[in-house]
């Protein structure tokens, strides 16, 4: 048997692995929810833009507070290939995009708002939504199914496509998407993208204070749920623009995660890390949010911005260098000592990797099985476009999992091996150092995906949610 083959065989299971999910309770996601515009922009489209503002300066910075600004961000991302996330810091600057660049279509946002739609098109019993605002525009981007709900102006939980908090605004982030080979002639240079991504430009003045709705807190502690997925911390500023601390809202959110823990005890509180430019916001995260979570949840970038913050500058380097199964892995090890977070998750490209407590209450298998939901469920997401209704779901199974992949798992179990001593990670997925249990799938991947945004938050919640 090849060890491709080996591996369609430990993922046959998926079809059980998804009516396991089923049997979920509930599962609450908060805090961020939005609304992504998202467009599709060519060179040729860029050019003409620059011609709208006056000379701008390819510098990196993060945050937007003039038209020339979104522009810097845009070519930096365009040129380099990469995806970043910088804030506009005024409403002009938002009205400038909105005349200027426009949208092609409004889909749902927010590491929150992508999940639940995840989590609900997967069958979890009850899903709830914490939405900072939800108007009608908000609300109608909610999958319409009977077991995802919100929380309406009476405090109570409503199907959510049908809430409507009139009052609310919406709260629109952009997404501009380039592709791999387009250039744009930027003064007497041609600047080519190497690698299709996107720019995100966004304006959201609830989540960069990390609005908490007050009905929306109260109602979870009157609910039952198994897990929590926690995000939206990323957006956070150490001194937001209305002069307010980041750290501060930060500290204050702890206090409602304690009620809801002291409302559901058993339950598994997960933090999806998400790109934190902010530092001081990072460190407090990793700090404080970290080490009081069971389980977190990080891609390849989001591991190096945490080594970077908790000084593994060496193994920062090294990862830059080489972004490797090998050198994430041995990243983890050390977030998970600094932390002391019983379970973290890693999605990188073509691999999944948990290292966990051997105590944990998720066993290895169970890990295992929920990874290869998520990559086939990815797959399905970025070969078809969407996963809006269940039977789409399982598109991608039987699809075998890439080289790249099974390279990955080839170098990262030599290297557990030369540590730890022989195991069965390469066929299996699962080894045990006897304190740390390491789980690792290689992942089928898609030629040329059709959809990207919010790959990740769908990822990392069937990752976490599927293990059982
Ligand atoms: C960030 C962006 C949001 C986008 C999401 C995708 O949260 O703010 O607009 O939908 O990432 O992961």
């Amino acid at each position: 048997m090849t060890l491709q083959d080996k591996w369609l065989d430990n993922y046959k299971d998926v079809e059980n692995q998804l009516h396991g999910m089923s049997q979920v309770k509930g599962v609450v996601t908060a805090f961020n929810v939005n609304i992504d515009a998202v467009i599709r922009i060519t060179g040729a489209e860029i050019e003409a833009l620059l011609k709208k503002v006056s000379s701008l300066q390819l510098e990196k910075s993060s945050i937007i507070k003039a038209p020339e600004d979104v522009l810097s961000g845009l070519l930096h991302c365009f040129s380099n290939g990469i995806a970043e996330e910088w804030l506009i810091e005024e409403k002009q600057t938002f009205d400038w995009i909105s005349e200027n660049i426009g949208f092609d279509k409004l889909q749902m946002g927010g590491q929150g708002g992508i999940v639940a739609n995840a989590m609900a098109v997967c069958g979890v019993e009850k899903v709830f939504a914490h939405c900072a605002s939800l108007p009608k525009q908000q609300a109608e981007l909610f999958l319409d199914l009977p077991n995802l709900f919100s929380v309406n102006q009476k405090g109570e939980t409503q199907k959510a496509v049908d809430i409507s908090r009139a009052e609310d605004a919406p709260l629109i982030h952009w997404i501009i998407e380039f592709d791999k080979g387009d250039e744009v002639k930027f003064g007497d240079k041609i600047l080519k993208c190497p690698k299709s991504n996107r720019f995100i430009a966004t304006y959201d003045p609830h989540n960069f204070k990390l609005h908490i709705d007050k009905a929306f807190s109260t109602r979870m502690t009157k609910e039952k749920f198994d897990y929590v997925i926690l995000s939206g911390y990323h957006m956070l500023q150490e001194k937001i623009f209305d002069g307010s601390s980041g750290i501060e809202k930060i500290d204050a959110s702890r206090e409602i995660i304690k009620s809801w823990k002291k409302s559901n005890p058993d339950a598994i509180f997960h933090l999806e890390v998400a790109s934190t430019q902010d530092k001081a916001v990072r460190k407090h995260i990793i700090d404080t949010i970290c080490k009081n979570v069971d389980s977190m949840g990080l891609n390849e970038r989001e591991t190096m911005d945490l080594l970077e913050v908790i000084g593994e500058n060496e193994l920062l380097e090294a990862c830059e260098k080489d972004t490797s199964a090998v050198n994430l892995f041995k990243g983890l090890m050390k977030i998970k000592d600094y932390t002391g977070c019983p379970r973290i998750q890693l999605h990188m490209f073509g691999l999944y990797l948990t290292v966990q407590d051997s105590v944990f209450k998720i066993s290895p298998k169970e890990n295992r099985n929920g990874m290869q939901l998520a990559s086939v469920i990815a797959a399905t997401k970025a070969g078809t476009g969407a996963i809006n209704s269940s039977d789409v779901l399982l598109w991608a199974k039987d699809k075998p999992v890439s080289d790249i992949s099974l390279k990955e798992l080839k170098n990262l179990t030599s290297f557990v091996e030369s540590e730890y001593g022989k195991g069965s990670l390469e066929t299996e997925g699962i080894f045990s150092t006897g304190d740390t249990e390491i789980i690792a799938v290689p992942t089928i991947l898609i030629e040329k995906p059709i959809a990207l945004v919010g790959m990740g938050d769908t990822i990392s919640s069937i990752f976490l949610v599927a293990a059982r």
